[in-house]
């Protein structure tokens, strides 16, 4: 995910911003650039690759302005290269963005038909484009007497509010001009923005992460908010130009807190994670230029073996067999290729069928769980070619494997799986269009469409997180239900059962993943006042289906949770709450609605006092039957 880093202050930009960026880089980038006030003009630098390549180019340059802005840049538009790199400077102005406009073919068109000069292939360059452009208009407007809303301060602040209704999409960005040396406009809706107060400069990041070692004194901006910082003088407006109150809040930063990078628990900074663990899980397999899937470091020739599969097993325990149960859906949806996932202790002694040219797909976040690797063991005995997915390199189940895809997320400190979670998904993403792919029903254009939906997934994600503060304030309440219901249908049926067994493990609370078509055959008979309905209830072509299903749990008194895509009257009308999410389709939604069931077992569990990194009863890695 891409991180961003502004300083305006006594100081020389150039070692605020570079560390700055130093810290963010656990989000996962590459490439990076600079932009800092030289003598009354912006001076860039950018670098492919990894931040080492900016220092080195930075060497020696010097800078006497006290304005700058940084990035590290995760590539969505565009491939990874130095002209694609950020900031993007157009006439005076400079910009950082992080995050998605959707509507950037609209933009990009318009802006070439009104002459502007494109140097990159990126949707953030189009913004810089827009407020420059309105800049330089502004100056007009206001030389004939017209100006910008009352009590707009700065022509730059005046140019982000004429340009904010035009950005569709998620978006942190940070914008300087030459115009205005005293001046930094920062805005956001969906990734993370966070303004630093410090004694004698201000500061702009991604997270506290970036501000820590120069001020605990910060405002996070909420999505819609405009901050506009003059001197040592900030304000925070909505995009009417209104102000807005906000608080300013002392960040606890003790060494305790700073191995958990400013959460207060491991497995909510790794929920945080999960926008990079993903990123960082797909990179290595994607062609961006291509918008294509190459599994890389596979170990075996990944295009013949699974050519010549006729079945899959995917096998594993816990969440990790969860995941393997989306895989399933998608592998059979997308290859048409029979799969069967299974429990890993169920699968060892059911004496199974394994045919030949089978693959068989380990899921293993630790690569140690003892049931798991009986598993592998017995499918690489009858001839199997064995797949592991896994997030320790040389563990025990990797070894016995013969190829390999890595979740890449970093190590999982939580006992409750998160973000490897999430990177495995995202692995089976790619893995399935693999297969279809080598199988040869797969077309190009739907690869390429699939392969942008899942780059899209980590700014998605950072969105979601936003629904944090709400099961913070939602707790109390939820803690107070008897027992929860999951529901999901197709791939988000396995989405349910992950939301129920995060509540097991953290809340110790009673809660079933079930299918939701399943209502009739049992589970109503549970529905009461006291019984939470958590619904996974996507615009798709089963939401009919499921909506009837909630709403004979609403009518025997279930407390309805759904959780859906874009707007709705109905889910409105008979939900307790409803959380919409993202309008993405069926193959990467599963990574979004992971979030908000992580986040209310995370939050559910803090409201009871659990120790939520290491639950009762629980290890990380079963290694034992
Ligand atoms: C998930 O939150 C639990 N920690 C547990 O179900 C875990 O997924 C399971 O034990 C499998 O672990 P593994 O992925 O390391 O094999």
């Amino acid at each position: 995910m891409c991180g961003i880093v502004g300083y305006l202050g006594p100081k020389n930009p150039k070692d605020v911003i570079l560390t700055g960026l130093k810290s963010l880089e656990y989000r996962g980038y590459d490439s990076a650039g600079v932009s800092i006030l030289h003598e009354g003009k912006f001076k860039r630098v950018r670098a492919e690759g990894k931040l080492g390549n900016l220092s080195a180019k930075l060497d020696g340059e010097a800078f006497s302005g006290h304005l700058g802005i940084g990035h590290t840049r995760w590539a969505t538009h565009g491939k990874p290269s130095e002209r694609n790199a950020h900031p993007h400077c157009v006439g005076g102005i400079s910009l950082v963005h992080n995050g998605i406009i959707e509507n950037y073919m609209e933009l990009r068109e318009e802006l070439v038909r009104d002459g502007a000069v494109l140097e990159s292939e990126t949707d953030s360059e189009l913004v810089a484009h827009l407020i420059e452009r309105e800049v330089r208009a502004g100056g007009d407007r206001a030389a004939a007497g017209n100006g910008a809303a009352a009590g707009v301060s700065s022509a730059l602040l005046a140019a982000v509010l004429r340009i904010l209704p035009r950005l569709h999409g998620a978006y942190a960005i940070l914008v300087v001009s030459e115009r205005e040396p005293d001046t930094m406009v920062a805005f956001k809706n969906g990734p993370p923005l966070i303004l630093g107060v410090g004694p004698d400069a201000m500061y702009v990041g991604s997270d506290v992460m970036a501000l820590v070692p120069y001020t605990k004194k910060v405002v996070y901006l909420d999505d819609g908010e405009v901050v506009e910082v003059k001197g040592r003088s900030y304000r925070v407006l909505d995009h009417s130009g209104a102000t807005i109150q906000k608080k300013l809040v002392e960040v606890n930063w003790t060494a305790d807190v700073a191995s958990k990078g400013g959460f207060p628990h491991f497995m909510v900074k790794e929920i945080f994670e999960q926008p990079r663990a993903v990123a960082q899980a797909i990179q290595p397999h994607v062609n961006l230029q291509k918008s294509s899937v190459e599994l890389s470091g596979v170990g075996f020739d990944v295009d013949q073996v699974l050519a010549g599969i006729e079945r899959v097993f995917i096998v594993a325990c816990g969440s990790s067999y969860y995941t393997g149960l989306v895989g399933e859906y998608m592998i059979e949806r997308l290859a048409k290729v029979p799969v069967e996932c299974d429990i890993a202790s169920e699968f060892r002694y059911r004496h199974p069928v394994l045919p030949k040219n089978s693959l068989f797909i380990s899921i293993s976040q630790s690569g140690e769980t003892a049931d798991t690797l009986a598993a592998v063991r017995m499918a690489k005995q009858a001839g199997a070619k064995i797949l592991s997915i896994c997030n320790v390199k040389n563990s025990s189940i990797d070894r016995e494997a013969d190829g390999h895809l890595y979740m890449n997320a970093g190590t999982e400190i939580g006992v409750a799986s998160t973000k490897a979670f999430s990177a495995t998904l995202a692995l089976l993403n790619l893995l399935s269009l693999a297969v279809a792919k080598a199988k040869g029903v797969l077309s190009a254009e739907d690869e390429a469409k699939y392969v942008r939906e899942v780059l899209a997934a980590p700014a998605q994600i950072e969105t979601v997180l936003n629904l944090d503060k709400f099961f913070k304030q939602a707790a109390d309440k939820l803690k107070s239900y008897k027992g929860f219901l999951y529901l999901g249908r197709g791939v988000h049926y396995p989405i349910a059962m992950e939301g129920a067994l995060k509540l097991k493990e953290l809340a110790y609370m009673h809660a079933e993943g079930y299918a939701a078509g399943e209502m009739k055959h049992g589970p109503l008979a549970l529905i009461d006042d006291k019984m939470a309905v958590v619904t996974l209830v996507p615009h798709d072509d089963l939401y009919e289906k499921t909506l009837s299903n909630l709403e004979e749990a609403k009518a025997r008194g279930g407390q309805i949770i759904s959780i859906g895509t874009g707007e709705s009257e109905r889910l409105e009308k008979i939900s307790q709450y409803y959380l919409a999410l993202p309008e993405v389709g069926w193959f990467t939604l599963p990574l979004l609605e992971v979030v908000p069931v992580q986040l209310l077992a995370y939050h559910v569990a803090c409201s009871l006092g659990h120790d939520v990194d290491q639950p009762r009863n629980l290890a990380k890695s079963v290694t034992v039957e």
